[in-house]
């Protein structure tokens, strides 16, 4: 699976929604999280998020590593998005 980290929080940008094919990013209050069950590992969202939040789980930096089992946790308690919205972060 993928994971969405640090960089995603209090940005928000929403580019990686767009162009995932199976519809497995989350959103929570602060930043976006991947379903681990759902994640085919296509690759498609890393290179379209602006602040490469987005790694392999083999490849989450050290200091990231606990986002691996809070995306798991996050995607079961909110909502499926699926279209992009205004970011929080100032483009
Ligand atoms: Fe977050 Fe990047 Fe998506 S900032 S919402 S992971 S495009």
């Amino acid at each position: 699976t993928h994971v969405v980290a640090q960089p995603c929080f209090g940005c928000k940008y929403t580019d990686c929604v767009v162009v995932c094919p199976v519809e497995c990013f989350y959103e929570g209050e602060k930043m976006l999280y991947i379903h681990p069950e759902e994640c085919i590992d296509c690759e498609a969202c890393v290179p379209e998020c602006p602040v490469e939040a987005i790694f392999h789980e083999d490849n989450v930096p050290d200091e990231w590593s606990e986002y691996t089992q809070m995306n798991a946790d996050e995607a079961e308690k909110c909502e499926v998005i699926t279209e992009k919205k205004e970011p929080l972060a100032d483009e």
